[in-house]
């Protein structure tokens, strides 16, 4: 065999994957306050975002409640598959009937159910009103949780309804300010809307008008509902085609996304659906430009391969591609296209304050992704324990054995030839509510852009200056000599 290149020289022309832990921002000449700053964010190709902040699909971190409670404050959750297709499509769901302006997968029940199975279907989706429509989904009246409380669970629904003659409902033209006037004046909480021939279109429901006053940042689609995304394996055709109907964003969910057997997969699965494919963990230049090539109509990537705190992969392997260093090198990829910003990097692990997210930005990607800061969240779906007076919420890597113990997850990190384990399990602090934490890494990342002179991420790509700071040299640069009281 003749080696081209010795491998003495591949060493010492090694590149150097510069880590958070290594480099610092510096300081530039500024006019932007903190508060002037605007996050705002392409995180896919199609998608708009008001915070950069994306959510794990991790089963202790991306269930309905985070992704519902991180879409409302402007960011989104890429909802976890370690689970049946079927479960995951009721957490799209749930996410996207958590509030809309016209609600347009309604739940309705037929006039000639009972009572008892109009209380069931409420309590199951936790709703308190049904549209009541025939077989062939023409309106013929509401009834709420009100009409069936009291009534005997053995009643036909028909015989406690509001009937078509006593309801009010509209059209597909209407406006939230009419549909509020509306429910107003006649005192209603739920507004069917129908197309012209009365066939039931969808809903408008008083909470959902309220909740949006409530959360003017929010990430919502075009109906208004909440923006979500699912992982899919990308083998998984099945369970994409199912999740396509419900979610904005499909993230093929691979620790090494730049293999030929995936790439072809995931060809053949962007050909079958609509929502925007954001694809990954990718590490490289090289990964960045071949997909780019390849796979045409590509959303974005998720980008860095061994930095999630979690993550045993760099151990096990020594292969890695640091976050900091894959963003950079995936960033000039995409420059060098003339694609920067357009195909949008959500940079992915080792994020453990604002400071990492603001230099994963000013490396060029446009958004983060975060397990383990929003693991200890009251919205992740991990479980809760006291320890020593002290509150933990559990956390562990997709590749550990207790994820691959769950079997949808072997894909990513264990196929059959691939029998070690690339996670770990523990906790993480409790941190209080996805709120608390995004307000805090939010006015982090305005400060860090305010020292910077960075008034959006664009103006960062391009102010941003760095410099190394040694290891010794990092223990100056944050609190010391003092015996701390908090943090
Ligand atoms: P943080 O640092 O936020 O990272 O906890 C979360 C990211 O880590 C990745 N991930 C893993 N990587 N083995 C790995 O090598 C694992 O078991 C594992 N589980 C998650 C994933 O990219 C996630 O977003």
């Amino acid at each position: 065999m003749n080696i081209e290149k010795s491998f003495y020289r591949r060493l010492l022309e090694a590149p150097t994957a510069i880590t958070f832990n290594d480099v610092i921002l510096l300081p530039g000449y500024t006019r932007v306050e903190p508060r002037e700053v605007d996050l705002r964010t392409r995180v896919t190709a199609n998608h708009v975002i008001n915070l950069p902040f994306v959510s794990s699909p991790m089963d202790t971190v991306t269930g309905a409640e985070m992704a519902i409670a991180l879409a409302r404050l402007g960011g989104v959750g890429i909802l976890h598959r370690n689970c049946s297709a079927e479960e995951q499509l009721a957490m799209a769901r749930k996410v996207k009937r958590a509030e809309s302006f016209i609600i347009r997968d309604v739940i309705t029940i037929s006039p000639d159910q009972q009572v008892s199975e109009a209380i069931r279907i409420m309590e199951d989706n936790d709703i308190h009103g049904l549209p009541v429509v025939d077989d062939r989904n023409y309106l013929l009246g509401i009834v709420t949780w009100r009409d069936v409380r009291y009534s005997d669970p053995s009643n036909l629904v028909r015989d406690v309804m509001t009937g078509k003659d006593r309801l009010v409902y509209s059209h597909e033209s209407i406006t939230i300010e009419e549909a509020k006037r509306l429910m107003n004046e006649y005192r209603v909480e739920k507004l069917p809307i129908v197309d012209k021939d009365g066939r039931l279109l969808g809903l408008v429901t008083f909470k959902d008008l309220q909740l949006r006053g409530k959360f003017p940042n929010a990430s919502r689609d075009a109906d208004g509902r909440l923006l979500v995304g699912a992982a899919v394996s990308p083998y998984d055709l099945d369970r994409a085609k199912m999740l396509d109907r419900y979610v904005d964003i499909i993230v093929i969910d691979v620790a090494h996304f730049h293999n030929e057997n995936v790439i072809a997969s995931t060809r053949k699965l962007m050909n079958e659906v609509s929502a925007d494919v954001v694809v990954g963990n990718i590490g490289t230049r090289e990964a960045a430009l071949d997909i780019v090539s390849r796979l045409d109509g590509v959303a974005g990537f998720r980008v860095g391969i061994g930095s999630g705190s979690i993550c045993k992969t760099g151990v096990v392997t020594r292969v890695a591609a640091p976050t900091l260093f894959a963003v950079a090198s995936v960033a000039d990829a995409l420059a060098s296209e003339g694609l920067l910003g357009k195909l949008p990097i959500i940079a992915d692990g080792g994020i453990k304050n604002s400071g990492d997210i603001a230099l994963a930005l000013a490396t060029g990607a446009s958004a983060v992704m975060m397990g383990n800061l929003l693991a200890g969240t009251r919205e992740s779906p991990g479980r809760l324990v006291a320890l020593e007076g002290k509150y933990y919420k559990e956390y562990y890597g997709m590749g550990s054995n207790k994820a691959r113990m769950k079997r949808a997850s072997l894909d990513r990190y264990s196929k059959p030839s691939k029998d070690v384990e690339e996670g770990v399990e523990g906790w993480v602090p409790y941190r209080g509510t996805v709120k608390d934490v995004v307000q805090e890494l939010k006015a982090g990342v305005e400060a860090a852009m305010g020292y910077v002179g960075a008034s959006n991420i664009e103006e960062l790509w391009y102010k941003a200056r760095f410099a190394l700071v040694s290891p010794s040299g990092m223990g100056e640069i944050r609190p010391h000599n003092i015996f701390m009281i908090k943090g």
